[in-house]
């Protein structure tokens, strides 16, 4: 080979290179303009109900890292305009509440609908519901049973549905089972009926087994206790699905000792601190327990604006220009 024709070559093989990265350059511009614009409905890695929402997430490259904290939600997703507007919504999961039709008068029927109490009639059923979020997004699922009797029926609906439509993301199914602080009466979902019923029918979920709960303004210190913590461990510590307690957020960090020991009985667990619509929630009780958690323990359902408070100094880092000192 001589030297000329080696040149040519040369040439050529740099030609065509920058021909072959122009081309990929055009393509990943326009992929990118796509992935916007039809994020949700991109082709996406095939996943199931029972897998973890932090991996699920990674997967679609909607988070970075395994951290709860980055995770966002749209709550009582229920009624055909409330979804709609949090299927548009840039969210990533979706909580929602499922009664049954008419429930507790005598025009109840067998149909779960999306309302949360005291509603008990809607424009949405679940069934309509889930095929609009299976087919228009790939927002993950949380449902929220507030009695037993709506349990059954909705996942025979969810079996049917996984029948016609794959369920490909994670899918939480939530009941407060046990008594917890403040509340006077037993007003909880029954706890074996809930969890048989799951086991029985849905068992390719993540269980969400709360306890009821009260706020009292005037005593901030009355929480969660030990005893409650240890008879929610003795009732799902033996199952096979992930368990992620939800906590109310304003009652979290008095509490701290008894649900770090909850965290700590398994890999399985985690926390979804959730808040009621006027709790005065505080940053610092959330940095508190943020500081005391591994990141991806805690997933934080919370309204704004403590949420955004929460988030600047939790996920602050130093931009590498401040850490050199090229601003003064
Ligand atoms: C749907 O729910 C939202 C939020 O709860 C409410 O503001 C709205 O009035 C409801 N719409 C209908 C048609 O019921
Ligand atoms: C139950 O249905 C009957 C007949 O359709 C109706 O007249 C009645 O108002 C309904 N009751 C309630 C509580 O919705
Ligand atoms: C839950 O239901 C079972 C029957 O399925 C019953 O034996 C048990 O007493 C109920 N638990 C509570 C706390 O009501
Ligand atoms: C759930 O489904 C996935 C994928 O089909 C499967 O690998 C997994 O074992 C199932 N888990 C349970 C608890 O059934
Ligand atoms: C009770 O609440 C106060 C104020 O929120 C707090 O400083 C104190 O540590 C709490 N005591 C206990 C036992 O949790
Ligand atoms: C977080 O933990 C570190 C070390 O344990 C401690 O120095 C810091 O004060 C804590 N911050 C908060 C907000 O609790």
């Amino acid at each position: 080979m001589d030297c000329s024709c080696g040149r040519k070559g040369a040439v050529a093989a740099l030609i065509s290179a920058a021909a072959v990265i122009s081309v990929c350059v055009t393509l990943m511009v326009s992929l990118a303009v796509r992935k916007q614009s039809l994020e949700d409905l991109a082709p996406r890695p095939s996943f199931y109900s029972g897998g973890d929402v932090l991996d699920y997430l990674l997967n679609l490259r909607r988070i970075d890292r395994k951290d709860g904290l980055l995770v966002t939600w749209y709550h009582a997703a229920n009624n055909k305009s409330s979804m709609e507007e949090a299927l548009e919504a840039d969210v990533m999961a979706l909580e929602s509440d499922v009664t049954l039709e008419g429930y507790n008068t005598p025009n109840e029927t067998e149909k779960p609908i999306m309302a949360h109490p005291p509603d008990v009639y809607s424009d949405n059923t679940l069934q309509d519901w889930l095929k609009a979020v299976l087919r228009l997004s790939n927002k993950v699922i949380k449902l929220d049973f507030k009695n037993i009797r709506t349990v059954g029926p909705s996942l025979d609906i969810l079996v049917k549905t996984s029948s016609e439509l794959i369920i490909d993301r994670p899918v939480w199914l939530n009941a407060d089972i046990l008594k917890g602080p403040n509340v006077p009466f037993d007003i909880a979902v029954n706890a074996s009926q809930f969890l048989t019923l799951v086991q029985k029918k849905f068992p390719n979920c993540t269980i969400s087994p709360g306890w009821t709960t009260l706020y009292l303004p005037l005593f901030p210190n009355k929480t969660y206790t030990q005893n409650m913590v240890e008879e929610m461990h003795t009732l799902v510590g033996k199952l096979p699905q992930q368990i992620t307690f939800p906590v109310r957020a304003v009652m979290a960090k008095p509490a701290w000792t008894h649900l770090s020991w909850l965290l700590s009985q398994s890999k399985r667990y985690s926390l979804t601190l959730w808040q009621g619509k006027t709790d005065p929630v505080r940053v610092e009780d959330l940095l508190f327990i943020r500081n005391n958690s591994k990141p991806e323990q805690i997933y934080y359902d919370l309204y704004e604006p403590v949420l955004s408070q929460f988030k600047k100094i939790a996920l602050y880092q130093p931009e590498p220009s401040a850490k050199y000192g090229w601003r003064s």
